[in-house]
C-alpha cells in the first residue's frame, strides 16, 4: 500500500514572494542576501509555528487576573543543516527567543551528491521537543533526509522541515523517507540539474551567504 506522503506548503505569501525574486537576482549583493534569507524565514515562521502547542499562564493586567496562554518556547528546537541553515536561525529565534538551537553539519559530497555527516549537537531530552530543521534548499533531498535520520535516531518524534527553495525531486525524496515531516517552503522550482542544483533556483546559498565562492 502506498505510504501517505508528508504535507507540502508552499507559503506564498505576497511579500515572500517578493523578497524571494530579489534573492534570487544574481545582482544581488552578500549582505543584502543575508538580510533577505532572514526576512523570509522570520515571515514564513509565522506560518511554520502556526500549530505550536500553548500553555495556559496566570496573567494579572492592570485591571484584573486572567488565564492567557503562551507557547512553551523552551521545547521548540531550530536545527539549521550547516553551512547554509545558519543564515535562517535568527529569522525563528527573533520570534521565539527562548528556542533552543540544534546544529547539523553535512555536505554533499560534489560528485556523488551524496551528504556527508560532521557534526551533530542538539539539547537533551530530545523526545518531548519540536524540532524545525532548517536550510535554504532542498535539491535532492539527501540531506535533508540524513539530518531528519539522524534527529529521529537521537530520539526526535516531532519535526518538520523548512526551506526556502526546493526541487520536486527533493520533496519527493524528503516525504516518501519521512511521511510523518511537514514541510514548509517559499518556492517549488520546476526540476534539478544534471549536476544536482534547482532551477532555477537561486545558485548555492552557502556560497551567496558566506561570501566563498
Ligand atoms: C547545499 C544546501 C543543502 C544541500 C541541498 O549545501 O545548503 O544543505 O546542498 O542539497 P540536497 O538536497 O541535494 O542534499 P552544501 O552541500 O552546498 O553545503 P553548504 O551549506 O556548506 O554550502
Amino acid at each position: 500500500m502506498p505510504q501517505p506522503s508528508a504535507p507540502f506548503t508552499v507559503l506564498d505569501h505576497p511579500l515572500i514572494q517578493h523578497k524571494l525574486s530579489h534573492l534570487r537576482a544574481r545582482t544581488t549583493s552578500k549582505k543584502q542576501f543575508r538580510e533577505l534569507v532572514d526576512e523570509i524565514t522570520t515571515l514564513m515562521a509565522y506560518e511554520v509555528t502556526r500549530d505550536l502547542a500553548l500553555e495556559p499562564v496566570e496573567v494579572r493586567t492592570p485591571l484584573e487576573s486572567m488565564t492567557a496562554h503562551r507557547i512553551r518556547g523552551k521545547k521548540l528546537v531550530v536545527v539549521p543543516i550547516l553551512r547554509a541553515g545558519l543564515g535562517m536561525v535568527d529569522g525563528i529565534t527573533r520570534l521565539v527567543p527562548s528556542a533552543r538551537v540544534g546544529h547539523i553539519g553535512l555536505y554533499r559530497d560534489e560528485e556523488t551528491l551524496e551528504p556527508v555527516s560532521y557534526y551533530f549537537k542538539i539539547p537533551g531530552s530530545p523526545g518531548g521537543r519540536e524540532f524545525i530543521v532548517v536550510d535554504p534548499m532542498l535539491a535532492t533531498g539527501g540531506s535533508a533526509k540524513a539530518a531528519v535520520s539522524r534527529l529521529k535516531e537521537a530520539g526526535a518524534r516531532s519535526i518538520r522541515f523548512m526551506c526556502l527553495v526546493a526541487a520536486p525531486e527533493g520533496v519527493g525524496a524528503l516525504s516518501e523517507a519521512h511521511p510523518d515531516v511537514p514541510i514548509f517552503a517559499a518556492a517549488l522550482d520546476r526540476q534539478l540539474s544534471d549536476q544536482g542544483f534547482i532551477l532555477p533556483g537561486l545558485g548555492d546559498a552557502g556560497d551567496r551567504l558566506f561570501g566563498t565562492r
